[in-house]
C-alpha cells in the first residue's frame, strides 16, 4: 500500500468520526469528504480507463447466476486493481483499507477485504432498488461509495436514495468528494436516472467466506 498524500490524509483524520456514525446509526453521509482537487484527479483517472475501453457493463447476481439485466441496472463498471491501477486509485484503495483497519479496530468488524469499482452511469441510466448482499454469500458487510462529478445539479438527477428503518429514504446527490457508507445488508437503495454522466466509485468491505472458516466436507 502507498502511503497517504496530503488530501488523503486529511480524508483519513475523519474515518474515527465516519465509523462513529455508521456504530450509532447504520449508515453515514460526509460531504467535502475527499478535496475537490484529488477528486477530480481521480475521475481524471477513471475517465482515461473508460476512454480505453476498459468499462464494461455492469450486471447482476454472481457466478452462474451473473446477467445483464439493463432493465436493473445500466452503469458501465471497472473493478479496481490494486497490483494495475493508477496512482490516484492507488491513493484511494489505501484510503479504504485505512476506513477497513477503523472499523476493525472500533467495532470489532472483522473485515479482511476491499473490492471496489469505478461506475459509469450514461445518461438515462439507473440501478433499481437492491440490497449489496448477495444471498447466501453474505461477505459484504459495509458499502463504500465516493461521488467524482463537478457542479452536480438538483435537476441532473441520479441521486442514491436509501430507504430508512422507518420508511422514511434520504436522497444523497452525487456530488463531487462525498462520501456515502451504509450496513450492505440493512438498507434497500437505488440509483435514481441520471441526466448526464455520473462517475462514482462504490466498494465493499468484506469479510472472510464463513465455508472458509468452517469448510462442510
Ligand atoms: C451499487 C450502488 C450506488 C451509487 O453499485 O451497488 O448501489 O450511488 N451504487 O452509485
Ligand atoms: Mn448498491
Amino acid at each position: 500500500m502507498p502511503s497517504l498524500a496530503p488530501p488523503y490524509q486529511a480524508a483519513s483524520t475523519r474515518l474515527e468520526e465516519i465509523c462513529q456514525t455508521l456504530a450509532e446509526q447504520g449508515y453515514v453521509i460526509q460531504p467535502d469528504f475527499l478535496d475537490p482537487g484529488a477528486a477530480l484527479a481521480l475521475a481524471t483517472e477513471c475517465r482515461q480507463l473508460q476512454q480505453a475501453g476498459e468499462f464494461r457493463p455492469a450486471g447482476v447476481g454472481r457466478g452462474e447466476n451473473w446477467r445483464l439485466r439493463d432493465d436493473i441496472r445500466a452503469d458501465q463498471i471497472h473493478w479496481l486493481d490494486d497490483t494495475a491501477c493508477g496512482p490516484e486509485q492507488g491513493q484511494y484503495l489505501a484510503l479504504m483499507a485505512a476506513y477497513r483497519q477503523t472499523l476493525n479496530r472500533q467495532l470489532f468488524l472483522g473485515l479482511v477485504e476491499f473490492e471496489g469499482h469505478c461506475a459509469l452511469y450514461p445518461p438515462g441510466s439507473f440501478y433499481r432498488r437492491h440490497l449489496d448482499q448477495f444471498r447466501g454469500v453474505e461477505q459484504r458487510q459495509v458499502t463504500t461509495i465516493l461521488y467524482l462529478n463537478e457542479d452536480w445539479q438538483a435537476e441532473d438527477g441520479g441521486q442514491l436514495r436509501i430507504e430508512l428503518d422507518d420508511e422514511q429514504s434520504i436522497a444523497v446527490p452525487p456530488r463531487l468528494g462525498s462520501f456515502v457508507s451504509f450496513l450492505s445488508a440493512r438498507y434497500w437503495h437505488e440509483v435514481l436516472p441520471a441526466r448526464r454522466d455520473r462517475l462514482s466509485i462504490t466498494g465493499w468491505l468484506k469479510t472472510r467466506p464463513i465455508g472458509e472458516v468452517f469448510p462442510l466436507s
